[in-house]
């Protein structure tokens, strides 16, 4: 393989690893000859997924049990990374996503909503990026290089119905983003990176009953994304796999502080 795309041999962590689109990047950095460290809640899941991975690829899957809201379980997962790989060459932070109460449902307003739940989702979203990202960063900061990538959403710069709490928090991604970028870019190395992926819209376990009907056929809101997606589809979870390569290899080296979408047009279209 071209050597401007190598990621053979690196070692990325992955949170959300065991989700939907986090599982399908974790198999297609194994299949590309990297190894991921799964971080996550639940052994079963992370034993079922690693197990699933290193069918084929032995070895290269391995994972910590920590909740990434979790200062203190993160500063072990830290030292057991660096006492077993010697290195970590990226983190990917893809734990995240919505919970039923803090989305309104059609017919409610902004006074129907659960404060709790969207305090919930605002901190598993925001502070499950940042405090993974300042634990488990200062590894890459101190070898001095490494990519890390965050997941955004076409809710975090523009108002989408329904998912206040959701919005606010990848909007947080955002500018957590570009700070974090511009503090090792210019207080460590210059091949220390941070970016984010801002992903239309994937079907999955989280967003599936606001998207299709039992039967099949879209939602009301799900008809409406498709209007307003150019390529007039949802995404396929390896359609990311293209960026996330990009973005973790040296081919992007030049390249942080940036939030690319990857969502079939619907941010560059009007709806007109
Ligand atoms: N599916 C989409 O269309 C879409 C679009 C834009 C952004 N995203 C974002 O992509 C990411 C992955 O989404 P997905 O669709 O694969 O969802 P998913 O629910 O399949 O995966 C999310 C994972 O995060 C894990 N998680 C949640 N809280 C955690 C915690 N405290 N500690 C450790 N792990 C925790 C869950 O267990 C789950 O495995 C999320 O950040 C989501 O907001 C998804």
């Amino acid at each position: 393989m071209n050597k401007l795309f190598n990621i053979k041999d690196k070692c990325y962590a992955l949170s959300g690893g065991t989700g939907t689109l986090g599982g399908s990047i974790a198999a297609y950095l194994v299949q590309n000859g990297a190894k991921v460290i799964l971080l996550g809640r639940s052994s079963n899941k992370l034993n079922d997924k690693c197990a699933e991975l290193n069918v084929g690829n032995s070895g290269l899957a391995t994972s910590f049990l920590v909740d990434v809201l979790n200062e203190e379980e993160l500063i072990v997962v830290k030292n057991k990374i660096a006492s077993t790989y010697g290195n970590l060459d990226g983190l990917i932070n893809l734990a995240g996503g919505n919970v039923p109460g803090a989305t309104l449902t059609a017919d409610q307003t902004i006074y129907d909503i659960d404060l709790k739940d969207t305090k919930n989702v605002i901190d598993i979203n925001l502070y499950g990026t940042v405090i993974p990202t300042i634990v488990l960063s200062e590894l890459l900061a101190n070898q001095g290089h490494g990519s890390i990538i965050n997941i955004s959403s076409m809710a975090s710069k523009q108002a989408i119905s329904r998912v206040l709490g959701y919005s606010v928090a990848k909007a947080g991604v955002d500018i957590f983003t570009k700070w974090m970028a511009n503090e090792l870019a210019s207080k460590f190395n210059d091949k220390v990176r941070v970016n984010a992926i801002a992903p239309g819209f994937f079907i999955g376990n989280q967003n599936r009953r606001l998207l299709l009907n039992e039967n099949g056929t879209f939602t009301n809101r799900g008809k409406s994304i498709i209007a307003n997606t150019p390529m007039g589809r949802f995404g396929e979870a390896s359609e990311l796999n293209g960026m996330v390569h990009y973005l973790l290899s040296d081919a992007s080296s030049f390249v942080t502080g940036k939030i690319f979408e990857v969502d079939g047009g619907f941010s560059s279209f009007s709806g007109v």
